[in-house]
């Protein structure tokens, strides 16, 4: 069913530098048309200097909800009546509700990450869970599952941010989690041990995608393979993992149940996650 555009109508929008390649759109669209809500997203360009603007013209228009990217997750907090624990201690906020007036600030970057594993058959609870990567997503990612995972290594080039992400979890959780390079020696060290390998770096988006952290023989059938990059959606990382039999969840899920849980924050009601998937398919980004 199309939703038909009316004075009723209620608006809802992702706002970044630069906006126009997000998908964000198709999926939310997608899931507003088939529960039939009466409801359109859009994507708006907001300068830097811009985002006060933004979000009180959010307010005087009843925009009911906005997704936030890049560069804008963290000079948004400032305008928020309430950030959530996990966009406070991440300095990030992914999802904005707009509830009868007050702006209301939400990350669904990690949850989003944790039901892509689990609705994938790799739940993380009581597992080893190996995270490439230390940046934004990486953190985000690392907060949900120290919550759920018996045990997290986190690799970084940079070591030292990987060292602070470590000691800020262990302030906030009491929970330690393990840390190193991505050297070859401790890739392979690393990957032996762990149940669920999980790429939260940029490496293997286009145009490197013949790009991959992890040599093919590192891998082995027993483990689950997750890359957030969804762009390509099968990165070298996938479709090496494939190549030996192991379980492999391309970044176009996390991405899916991120908007899946922005879209049930802002409607309460369940998102229609494979309409969603089918219609980000449809798009055809590339394999
Ligand atoms: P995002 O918000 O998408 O996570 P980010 O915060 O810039 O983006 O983080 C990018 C991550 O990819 C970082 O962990 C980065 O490693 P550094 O902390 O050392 O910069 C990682 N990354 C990017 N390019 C990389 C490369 N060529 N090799 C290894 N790691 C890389």
């Amino acid at each position: 069913m199309t939703v038909i555009i009316s004075g009723k109508t209620h608006v809802y929008a992702v706002i970044g530098d630069p906006i126009e390649h997000s998908l964000s759109p198709v999926i939310q669209n997608a899931a507003f048309n088939a529960l039939n809500i009466n409801c359109v997203y859009t994507a708006f360009r907001v300068k830097n200097t811009d985002v006060a603007n933004a979000l009180k013209g959010m307010q005087s228009l009843g925009v009911l909800g906005l997704n936030v990217t890049m560069p804008h997750k963290e000079a948004v907090i400032a305008h928020l009546d309430w950030v959530d624990e996990a966009a406070k201690f991440l300095k990030s906020v992914n999802t904005i509700h707009n509830k009868d007036g007050k702006l209301l600030g939400y990350s669904t970057d990690g949850t989003g990450a944790l039901k892509a594993l689990k609705e994938n058959g790799a739940n993380p609870y009581g597992k080893k869970v190996l995270i490439l990567g230390a940046g934004g997503a990486a953190r985000a990612i690392t907060y949900s599952l120290i919550q759920e995972a018996n045990e997290l290594v986190v690799l970084n080039r940079t070591v030292s941010e990987a060292k602070m992400l470590s000691e800020a979890l262990k302030c906030k959780f009491g929970k330690k989690i393990s840390t190193g390079s991505l050297s070859p020696k401790i890739i392979k060290e690393k990957i032996n041990d762990a149940d669920i390998l999980l790429n939260a770096t940029s490496v293997g988006m286009k145009p490197n995608t013949n790009q991959s952290l992890i040599p093919p023989n590192n891998l082995n059938p027993d483990l689950t393979v997750m890359d957030i990059v969804y762009n390509p959606c099968e990165t070298q990382l996938i479709k090496d993992a494939k190549a030996i039999g192991a379980r492999a969840i391309n970044g176009l899920e996390t991405l899916i149940y991120q908007g899946a849980a922005a879209f049930e924050i802002w409607t309460g009601q369940q998102a229609p996650v494979q309409t969603m998937r089918e219609a980000i398919l449809e798009q055809n980004i590339g394999v």
